[in-house]
């Protein structure tokens, strides 16, 4: 049996993070569990991480919340987010948990999330799709 869990870091108002976060734990048959709420990560097989960047940066708590991880707690994390522009938080995500011995995939799901007056609607249904195509697969 599988353990596989699904926490997300949402910033604006419009939850960009937090509805890929429900399309990737419902492909799944997962909650998402919102890092305010979540309790602590322990034997997990696939951690999804929902993470989106600002100013370039993942949000700080975000940030804390990973470090917090203890080494061996997770065999692999996967990266999902979205973004104005190009930049996945999976590098990122990847040299936070590096030291506790966590290894973050190479497969990262991106796509553009609305921020001021582009991207409008976004992620949208396709992306949602999309999402839920990333989560299945990488669970097989
Ligand atoms: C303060 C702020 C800074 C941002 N900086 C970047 C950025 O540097 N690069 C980028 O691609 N998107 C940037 N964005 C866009 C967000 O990554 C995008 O809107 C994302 O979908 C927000 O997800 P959320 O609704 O879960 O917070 C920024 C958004 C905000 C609000």
């Amino acid at each position: 049996m599988n353990m596989n869990q699904v926490i997300y870091c949402s910033k604006t108002r419009k939850g960009n993070t937090r509805r890929l976060a429900a399309a990737v734990a419902g492909a799944i048959g997962e909650r998402p569990q919102d890092i305010s709420e979540a309790g602590e990560v322990r034997g997990v097989d696939t951690l999804f991480i929902g993470a989106s960047v600002y100013a370039g940066k993942i949000n700080p708590k975000l940030r804390e919340f990973l470090e917090g991880i203890g080494a061996g707690e997770v065999k692999q994390a996967v990266v999902f987010g979205s973004a104005a522009g190009e930049k996945s938080a999976r590098d990122e995500i990847a040299e936070i948990l590096a030291p506790n011995g966590i290894t973050v995939s190479e497969k990262y799901f991106l796509c553009k999330g609305s921020f001021l007056l582009s991207n409008k609607g976004r992620p949208n249904a396709d992306d949602l799709a999309k999402a839920e195509a990333f989560a299945s697969e990488i669970i097989g």
